[in-house]
C-alpha cells in the first residue's frame, strides 16, 4: 500500500464511525489520499477542518449514497482525477430509534433504501474503478446475524442459496413488500428493518466477493464486511460503550488487509475475527 498513492473513499464520514475511519486511515496510510465523503457539504467540510486541526489532511467530496446523480459525479471525478480507487469503506447508514412511531412499512422502505440498495448502487458504480489489491469494506452489524437467527427455515435457506446480487435484491424487495403489507412476520421475516438490511449487506458481500474473485482484472481485490461493535454515536443515542476510534478498528483492519488474505474474501468480521454464523 505504501508504494503508490492509494485513493481512499469513506461514505457517511462527517461524523461517528465513518469520521474515525477517515482519521485512522489518514494516520496509518503514509502515502494515501483519503476522501471524507458526506451528503451535506457544510457538515463534510467542517469534519475535514476538524481533522486538519489534528494535523491530518483528508479531502472532501460530496456523496449522498441514495442519490444516483451524486454517485455518478463521484465516479466520474475519480475516473478523471485519480484514474481509479484502492479502498472503499461503505459506512453510511441510517437506523430508526426504538421509540420511532413511523409505520413498520415506512421504516423498512427507508432503512433498506439507504443501508442496502444505496450501498449496492455505490458498489456498482465504484467497483469497476477499484485497482488490483483494492479493499472494499461494507460496514454491517451483528444485528444482521441476530435478524438471520429470527428468520424462518425457509427464508434462512433462501439467504444461504444466494448466488447473485439480484438474488439478494429480490430477498430485500420481498422483505419491504411484506413489511408494507404488514405480514412480514407470518412470512418468516424478523421484526427488524435495520437487522434485515444488515443481513442483506452480509449476503451481498459474499456474492460480491465471489464475483470479484473470478474477475481477472481484480487481482487480490478483497471485499469483506464487519460489525464495528457497540459504539457511542448519534445512531445509538450515545449508549454504545466503545469510542468512535475503537469502533473504527475492525473496519480499518479490513481496509488494510495485506496481500495473502484471500481466505477472508466475502467474510463477516467482528472484533477483527471472522464470524461464521450462516
Ligand atoms: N454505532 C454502533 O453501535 C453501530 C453498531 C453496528 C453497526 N454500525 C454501523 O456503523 C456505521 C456508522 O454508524 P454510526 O454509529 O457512526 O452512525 P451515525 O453517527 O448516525 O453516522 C451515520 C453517518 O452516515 C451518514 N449518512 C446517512 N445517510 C446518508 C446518505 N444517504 N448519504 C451519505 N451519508 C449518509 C450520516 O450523515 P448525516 O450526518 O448527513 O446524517 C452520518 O455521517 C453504520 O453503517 C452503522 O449501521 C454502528
Amino acid at each position: 500500500m505504501s508504494m503508490c498513492r492509494s485513493n481512499v473513499q469513506v461514505t457517511g464520514a462527517n461524523k461517528g464511525i465513518g469520521f474515525a475511519i477517515v482519521r485512522a486511515l489518514c494516520k496509518q496510510l503514509d502515502n494515501g489520499i483519503v476522501y471524507l465523503t458526506a451528503r451535506n457539504e457544510e457538515r463534510g467540510r467542517e469534519a475535514v477542518a476538524k481533522l486538519s486541526q489534528e494535523g491530518l489532511q483528508p479531502k472532501y467530496h460530496q456523496l449522498d449514497v441514495t442519490d444516483r446523480a451524486s454517485v455518478s459525479k463521484l465516479r466520474d471525478f475519480l475516473k478523471e482525477t485519480h484514474g481509479g480507487l484502492d479502498i472503499l469503506v461503505n459506512n453510511a447508514a441510517v437506523a430508526f430509534k426504538m421509540e420511532a412511531t413511523d409505520p413498520f412499512g415506512i421504516q423498512a422502505t427507508v432503512t433498506l433504501a439507504t443501508n442496502f440498495t444505496a450501498l449496492l448502487e455505490v458498489s456498482r458504480a465504484l467497483l469497476p474503478l477499484v485497482r488490483p489489491h483494492g479493499r472494499i469494506v461494507n460496514v454491517a452489524s451483528m444485528s444482521g446475524p441476530y435478524a438471520f437467527k429470527k428468520m424462518s427455515q425457509e427464508v434462512k435457506g433462501r439467504f444461504q442459496a444466494v448466488r447473485t446480487e439480484q438474488d439478494v435484491e429480490q430477498l430485500m424487495k420481498e422483505f419491504v413488500d411484506c413489511a408494507n403489507a404488514g405480514d412480514h412476520m407470518s412470512k418468516g421475516w424478523p421484526n427488524s428493518a435495520y437487522g434485515t438490511s444488515k443481513m442483506g449487506v452480509i449476503a451481498l458481500t459474499r456474492v460480491q466477493a465471489a464475483d470479484i474473485a473470478k474477475d481477472k482484472t481484480k487481482e487480490d481485490v478483497l471485499i469483506t464486511c464487519c460489525c464495528p461493535g457497540y459504539v457511542d454515536t448519534d445512531m445509538t443515542s450515545h449508549k454504545g460503550s466503545l469510542t468512535i476510534d475503537e469502533g473504527a478498528v475492525t473496519p480499518v483492519y479490513l481496509a488494510l488487509l495485506p496481500t495473502g488474505s484471500s481466505d477472508y474474501n466475502g467474510k463477516m468480521f467482528s472484533e477483527k475475527a471472522v464470524t461464521n454464523f450462516w
